[in-house]
């Protein structure tokens, strides 16, 4: 098993959001939210967590550069990108070009480059541009190609998302099993599967609900897979099948990076109610589950709930929501 470098991570807290639970029909007592947008290395976000596991492996083969793939607005990316300067690496980052593929027409506009792009420009990474169907066809590339130079590149998987990744959330499943022995519902968004994997294999599928951002095609297979894996390494939880996985592809609306009105809503409400900032990609769409949850009757009053926070701060600032936001500011009070 690959050891784990230090980026910073600490164990997160756990807060209560009595307002935002009031609000959406829960208990005060009811809602809780575990900190990991406060994984504070560059710019936060849940894959620092799963970035500690691969660059340890990264490293132990000798790598000198890390290469990466994703949307432009990657949160996982621009965190590749910061570890690999924390750790005296290179970095390749392959990514489709905002406005086209799997988020056509959510970005914030060609030629308008912010938001987490502008944290990969901070970082230096070198950016090579591909459409989303030949992604991995252009890093198998960008590797041979810095091979070709001398150079040992480690490629990462996409959103950070295998068994060594995902090792990092069953990590923050041990965390949650202290801070919170008695949740009976803990709610994550899922992009490329690693945060519901490592948690699941952790807590066991009953008690997770993962909300689909719709980032991959196969998420609930992705996942299954992760924490068969998980299961295999440690001997101590036991494989699922996907079918096993309470996995809500309700929230994904027009696609992946395409913000819904149930979304835009959840924001809003934790804005007002608890001054959380969620993004507009995934935490507002795991949100907006957990709001249909508590509708439907899956999430009851007087039934901990733990909302994990999963970051994305610098995506928001990518994404055109932020100037209707700013358009609206101090429009109201509601
Ligand atoms: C802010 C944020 N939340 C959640 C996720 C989903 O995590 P995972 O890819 O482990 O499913 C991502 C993935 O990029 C993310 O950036």
């Amino acid at each position: 098993m690959t050891g784990r470098v230090d980026l910073g991570v600490w164990r997160t807290p756990l807060e209560p959001a009595p307002r935002l639970a009031e609000r959406i029909g829960l208990g005060a007592g009811d809602l809780w939210v575990k900190r990991d947008d406060w994984l504070g290395f560059g710019g936060g976000g849940n894959k620092v967590r799963k970035l500690e596991l691969l660059c340890a492996a990264a490293i132990e083969q000798g790598a000198t550069t890390l290469v990466t793939s994703g949307a432009a607005q990657s949160n996982y990316a621009r965190l590749t990108a910061a570890a690999a300067r924390r750790l005296g690496l290179g970095v390749v980052l392959v990514l489709v070009p905002e406005g086209e593929g799997a988020g056509a027409g959510a970005g914030a506009g060609a030629g308008m480059r912010t938001g987490n792009l502008a944290l990969d420009g901070l970082f230096g990474a070198e950016i090579r541009w591909a459409e989303w169907a030949r992604l991995d066809e252009v890093a198998a590339a960008v590797v041979e190609e810095l091979r070709a130079r001398g150079e040992r590149p480690a490629l990462l998987p996409y959103g950070g998302s295998n068994a060594t990744g995902a090792r990092g959330y069953l990590a923050c499943a041990g965390e949650l099993a202290e801070q919170a022995p008695d949740a009976r519902h803990v709610v994550v968004a899922v992009g490329s599967g690693g945060s519901m994997a490592g948690l699941v294999a952790g807590l066991g599928a009953e008690r997770v609900l993962g909300v689909n951002a719709g980032a991959v095609p196969d998420a609930a297979v992705r996942v299954a897979a992760m924490v068969s894996e998980l299961a295999e390494a440690s001997g101590s939880s036991r494989p699922v099948g996907h079918a096993e996985l309470r996995l809500c592809d309700e929230q994904i609306g027009g696609g992946y990076e395409q913000l819904t009105d149930s979304a835009r809503q959840a924001m809003r409400e934790a804005g007002r109610h608890e001054g959380l900032i969620l993004d507009p990609v995934y935490t507002g769409k795991a949100m907006a589950g957990l709001v249909a949850a508590v509708e439907t009757g899956e999430i009851g009053r007087g039934q901990r709930t733990v909302f994990v926070h999963t970051g994305g701060l610098p995506g928001l600032f990518g994404h055109p929501f932020a100037s209707e936001l700013a358009a609206g500011a101090g429009a109201g009070s509601g």
